[in-house]
C-alpha cells in the first residue's frame, strides 16, 4: 500500500491490528507498506459445518440442535444457541419424499371463502331439513378445529432443517382455519341456533390432541380421521340440500385430500424404514378405542342429522332413502380406511379389524 499523507502508517497499524492482521514493510522509507493476512478470520470459521444441501437431496439422516435456524445448505459457525424445541430431528420420523410435490400443490390450492363461495344462494325452505345442517356444520367445526391443533402443536417440534415438512404443517394448519371459516359461515347463514356439541365426540377428539408421537398422531387424524372425512365431505357435496352446503364440503374435500396423502405417505416411508412399526400403529388404534370405549363416539343428533339432510325432506319415503345414503356412508368409509391400511402393509383380515376399532366419532 501507498499513500502520501502522513499519518497512514499510524492507521494502517492500528486497523490491521483490530482486524488480527500485520503490516510489514516501509524498511526502505520508500512509503509502500505490505498488508500481511493474519488468521483470525479463518479461524471464526473453523469448525463450521454445511448444513446438508438446500434442495430435497441436501437432506440428511439426523439433523443436529446446533444447526439451530440455518438455511439448510448455510455453512454453519459453531458456537450458536441449539435450538430446544425442535425435539423431532430424525428423518425417518417427520419425513416423505412427496412432500415438495404436496407443498407445491397445497400453495396452487389455496382459495378465498369470501370469493370461493355463493354465499347468497338459496337454502332448502324445509326448517327440519336446515335444522340438520347447522347440526352437522356445528359438529364439522369442532372437527376441523381438533384437525387445526394437531399439526400446530407439530409446526415448531419438526427441526427446520425438514423444511418442506414444516411449510406444509404451516399451509395444512392455515387449510383448517379456512375450513373451520367456512362451515361455521354455513351454521349461521340461516339464523337458526348451532347445533349440539356431545361430550363423547369431544373425548374422542382429545385423544388425537394427546397423542405426543408425530407419526402416530399423522396416522390417527390424517390416515384414519381425515381419510374417513373424505367420505363425509364427499357424502355433504353429493346431497347436501343446498348449493352452499356442496360447495363448502367440496373445497374442503380437495384440502383434505393432500393431508391424507401426507399422512399415507410418511407413513409409508416409516414402515418401509420400519416394518415393526406396524405394532405401534396397531397399538395406537388400540389404546384409543380402549380409551374411548365408555364414551358414545358420534352423539346421535350427528348421525340424526345426516339421515334428515339427506333425506332433503321431512316425508318417511325420503328419510327412509336417507337412512340408506348414511348406511352406504359408514360403509364406504370403512372400505376406505381398509384400503389404506393395506398401504401401510396390514393384510386384509387385520385391516377389516382395525378400521372396525376407529372411533365412531369419524375423525
Ligand atoms: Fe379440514
Ligand atoms: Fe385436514
Amino acid at each position: 500500500m501507498r499513500g502520501r499523507d502522513p499519518h497512514l502508517p499510524v492507521h494502517l497499524r492500528a486497523w490491521a491490528r483490530g482486524h488480527g492482521h500485520t503490516v510489514a514493510g516501509d524498511a526502505d522509507g520508500d512509503g509502500a507498506f505490505t498488508l500481511v493476512r493474519g488468521g483470525a478470520g479463518e479461524a471464526r470459521w473453523r469448525g463450521a459445518v454445511r448444513a446438508g444441501g438446500p434442495g430435497p437431496g441436501g437432506v440428511v439422516d439426523r439433523a443436529p440442535a446446533t444447526w439451530g435456524l440455518a438455511a439448510r445448505g448455510a455453512l454453519v459457525e459453531d458456537g450458536g444457541p441449539p435450538l430446544r424445541l425442535a425435539d423431532l430431528d430424525r428423518k425417518a420420523d417427520v419425513w416423505a419424499d412427496v412432500v415438495p410435490k404436496l407443498y407445491a400443490q397445497a400453495l396452487g390450492g389455496q382459495w378465498d371463502p369470501a370469493t370461493a363461495v355463493d354465499w347468497g344462494s338459496p337454502l332448502n325452505a324445509d326448517p327440519e331439513v336446515e335444522g340438520a345442517v347447522v347440526q352437522v356444520m356445528t359438529y364439522l367445526v369442532e372437527n376441523e378445529l381438533a384437525a387445526l391443533q394437531v399439526p400446530a402443536r407439530f409446526i415448531a417440534r419438526v427441526h427446520p432443517h425438514f423444511r418442506e415438512v414444516v411449510q406444509l404443517l404451516a399451509v395444512q394448519a392455515a387449510d383448517e382455519a379456512r375450513h373451520v371459516e367456512v362451515f361455521t359461515r354455513r351454521a349461521e347463514l340461516s339464523g337458526h341456533p348451532l347445533g349440539t356439541s356431545g361430550a363423547g365426540g369431544r373425548a374422542s377428539l382429545q385423544t388425537l390432541l394427546d397423542e405426543p408421537d408425530f407419526s402416530l398422531a399423522a396416522f390417527l387424524l390424517a390416515v384414519l380421521g381425515e381419510g374417513t372425512f373424505l367420505d363425509l365431505l364427499g357424502f355433504l357435496e353429493r346431497h347436501g340440500p343446498d348449493p352452499v352446503t356442496r360447495r363448502v364440503a367440496h373445497l374442503a374435500r380437495a384440502d383434505e385430500a393432500r393431508h391424507v396423502a401426507f399422512g399415507v405417505a410418511h407413513l409409508e416411508h416409516r414402515v418401509a424404514a420400519e416394518p415393526e412399526f406396524r405394532g405401534r400403529l396397531r397399538a395406537a388404534i388400540e389404546h384409543r378405542h380402549d380409551v374411548l370405549a365408555s364414551t358414545a363416539g358420534l352423539h346421535a343428533g350427528v348421525h340424526d342429522a345426516l339421515v334428515v339432510l339427506a333425506s332433503g325432506s321431512w316425508t318417511a319415503a325420503a328419510v327412509a332413502a336417507g337412512w340408506d345414503r348414511v348406511a352406504a356412508l359408514t360403509a364406504a368409509m370403512d372400505e376406505g380406511r381398509r384400503r389404506r391400511l393395506g398401504r401401510l402393509g396390514f393384510p386384509p383380515g387385520e385391516a377389516a379389524e382395525l378400521s372396525a376399532l376407529h372411533t365412531r366419532n369419524f375423525m
